[in-house]
This record gives C-alpha cells, sequence and structure tokens, in this order.
C-alpha cells in the first residue's frame, strides 16, 4: 500500500518561481541528483521521495548520474501518492557521447523510460564538448577523440535537442557549462532558444558576467554546486579551492539567522535570482525550510556579492581536447572561444 504524500512541511505554493521566456513556472530551488561517486542511486532515490514529501517539486536529474531507473521508481510513487505531474519540474541532460544527431532522440527517449515520465519539463545538453569520458575516471583521463567546442556541430545536436521540443518530449531545451561567446552563437542560429542555462554558481563563484549575460536574454541560470560541493569526487578538488561555507561573511550571517552556512548559501542563491539545485542526503528539509524563512537584508546580500573569488570548483579538466592545455581553455577567460 502506498503512502499518500499528504501535506507537505513546506507548501510547495511557498516557495519562490522563476517565470521561463514560454510562461511557464519553474520553482527556484530544485534537488539535485548527483550522488558524487559516493551516495548509491538506491539512497538517491530515497531522498527523492523524502524530497517530495517535504516540499520539493523541482528535481535535476541527469544520464551520465547513474540513476535515472532509480529515480523513476520515486517519480511513479511520488505521483501515485496524490502529486500532479504538471506540479513537478523534471530535469534531465543529454550526456556527451550522445552528441551525434542519431543518438539525441533516443537518448532523450531512455531518459524518460528510465524515468518513467512522458516528457521532461527541461532537457540540457550537459557541456558543449562531445568528449566521452569514463564515468568515475581520473583528472589526468583524456579521450583519444576528444574535440573543442565546434560550433556547427553544437548546432546539429541543439536541431535534434529542438526536434524533442516539437515532438513533445521535452517542454523547454538548455544549456550547460556555457560561456557568453558560445551562447551568443547559439542565440544567433537557434530557432528555439535555451529557456535555462546550468551553470557552478556559489558565493565564492558568482560569474557576475555570465549570470547578467543570460538574464539579459531571457534565459534563467540554475546554479550547481550552491553549497560550494562539499562532497565532490576526489577528482574535482585542487589546494587552491575555497569553501563558501567556511567564509567569516557567511558564517556572521549564519549566526545572526541562526541557521547553518549553506542555508544562507541558498538563500543568498534564491533572493539573487538564480535557482539553485542543491544535493542533499541529510540537510534537504533545511534547505528548503530555509527559503521560506525570513530573507538576507539587502546589506547582507551585498556583503555576500563582495566575496566572490572567482573559485571555479568543477574546471573540466577531463574534456581538454590538446596537449599544453589549462582548464581555463574550456572557459573562453578571454572572450572568445579558444581556437582549435
Ligand atoms: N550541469 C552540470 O554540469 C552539473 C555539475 C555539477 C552538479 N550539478 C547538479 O548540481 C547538484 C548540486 O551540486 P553538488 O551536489 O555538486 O554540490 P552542492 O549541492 O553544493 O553540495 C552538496 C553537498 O552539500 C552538503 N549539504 C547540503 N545541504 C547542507 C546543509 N544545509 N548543511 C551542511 N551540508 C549540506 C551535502 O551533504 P549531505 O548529503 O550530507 O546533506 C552534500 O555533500 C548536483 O547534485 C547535480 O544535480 C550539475
Amino acid at each position: 500500500m502506498l503512502e499518500p504524500i499528504a501535506t507537505a512541511p513546506v507548501d510547495p505554493a511557498a516557495i519562490p518561481q522563476r517565470t521561463l521566456y514560454t510562461g511557464a513556472i519553474m520553482p527556484a530551488i530544485g534537488l539535485g541528483t548527483f550522488g558524487s561517486d559516493h551516495v548509491t542511486a538506491a539512497e538517491i532515490a530515497e531522498v527523492v521521495k523524502g524530497a517530495a514529501a517535504a516540499g520539493y517539486r523541482h528535481f535535476d536529474c541527469a544520464s551520465v548520474y547513474g540513476n535515472e531507473a532509480e529515480i523513476g521508481n520515486a517519480f511513479e510513487k511520488i505521483l501515485r501518492g496524490g502529486i500532479r505531474r504538471e506540479d513537478l519540474w523534471i530535469t534531465s541532460k543529454l550526456w556527451n557521447d550522445k552528441h551525434d544527431e542519431d543518438d539525441v532522440i533516443a537518448s532523450c527517449r531512455q531518459t524518460l523510460t528510465n524515468l518513467r515520465l512522458d516528457y521532461l519539463d527541461l532537457y540540457l545538453v550537459h557541456w558543449p564538448f562531445p568528449n566521452f569520458h569514463p564515468p568515475g575516471c581520473d583528472v589526468t583521463s583524456r579521450s583519444p577523440n576528444a574535440k573543442p567546442y565546434i560550433h556547427e556541430n553544437y548546432m546539429k545536436t541543439w536541431r535534434k535537442m529542438e526536434e524533442l521540443v516539437d515532438m513533445g518530449l521535452v517542454r523547454h531545451i538548455g544549456t550547460s557549462n556555457m560561456t557568453i561567446p558560445k551562447l551568443k552563437l547559439v542565440l544567433r542560429d537557434a530557432r528555439i532558444k535555451p529557456a535555462v542555462n546550468e551553470m557552478e554558481l556559489h558565493p565564492h563563484f558568482q560569474q557576475p558576467e555570465l549570470f547578467r549575460f543570460v538574464l539579459d536574454n531571457g534565459i534563467q541560470p540554475v546554479g550547481y554546486c550552491p553549497i560550494g560541493s562539499p562532497g565532490r569526487p576526489e577528482r574535482d578538488r585542487t589546494p587552491d579551492d575555497t569553501a563558501p561555507t567556511d567564509d567569516p561573511v557567511i558564517a556572521r550571517i549564519a549566526e545572526r539567522h541562526g541557521i547553518p552556512p549553506a542555508v544562507v548559501c541558498i538563500k543568498w542563491a534564491v533572493q539573487r535570482g538564480q535557482t539553485p539545485i542543491p544535493f542533499s542526503v541529510h540537510h534537504y528539509r533545511a534547505n528548503l525550510e530555509g527559503i521560506v524563512g525570513d530573507p538576507l537584508t539587502d546589506e547582507e546580500m551585498r556583503s555576500i556579492a563582495a566575496i566572490d573569488r572567482n573559485c571555479r570548483l568543477i574546471k573540466g579538466q577531463v574534456f581538454l581536447w590538446k596537449e599544453g592545455q589549462t582548464w581555463e581553455d574550456l572557459w573562453d577567460v578571454n572572450g572568445e572561444i579558444t581556437p582549435l
């Protein structure tokens, strides 16, 4: 017998919403579902059910997380428990080895089968590089067939993403891990423009220019690693990385509000105008409650704006395509797409 998912501790109607350029409404916080190689698919599926019961309605999935079948099982139970499909916002992502024109639609169909859904609210191209690397691989791993961003090829993938919208399999399409010069080209050439750009965003990596650019172009920024991803895999750690939750400014604000530093990061994200997708096994309820609690003051928001350290945590080294490069080459730091 299924437990009905009844009154949630946080009323989903009280959760701030984002309006996309299509007029669709997306909850301004989602639950991340990447287990960072140490939380099992079964555990995450349990968290998804618990999070829906707590009031979450937005879930950030991806085929490469290797847990969509288990999460699909959880979605089925959530829907049978009485939450309507139209009240959920479900995102998934096309993995890098499926950019070929012949692979995009099949890959999305596989995700829909795994998630036990008829449609996705949002489907993202996970990375702009079509490079395969095995899940859980080391930071030094390189694909022998690694390729840089080639706009013509990206648009071939994008045309298939557009077809998914035409087919009714996805409601919106979007980008992830993009830069301003790459997005300018996509905006120029897309028939259906991206509704969302998913990007790393936390108080130590605020990406002010890209953040402004996407908003100015009617694209909603969804922020990953909103807490600074304290549980991220070893391959995504370097000695220079900093943790926003250790920042004295965040600590002082946390103390003033009587909440954990991580919740300050989530509140800041929602108030700034991005949609954070924190992953959490143990704190998801506190993170949701945080965004409906007392807001950060303007002065607190200004003091967090001042602690940006341009500290990118997910550098993407495995996507480098030739010898002698550094991870900065993936991110067009000079304002132009890094040449082949
Ligand atoms: N598009 C992309 O390329 C991309 C890249 C990376 C991530 N993502 C997405 O973004 C999601 C979030 O990123 P992430 O998981 O790397 O980082 P994150 O959400 O910043 O951090 C998650 C970690 O923070 C801890 N945490 C959460 N809430 C907390 C709280 N209130 N107090 C203390 N600790 C707390 C969690 O621990 P507990 O589990 O113990 O609560 C977990 O270890 C992913 O799950 C994934 O869906 C997308």
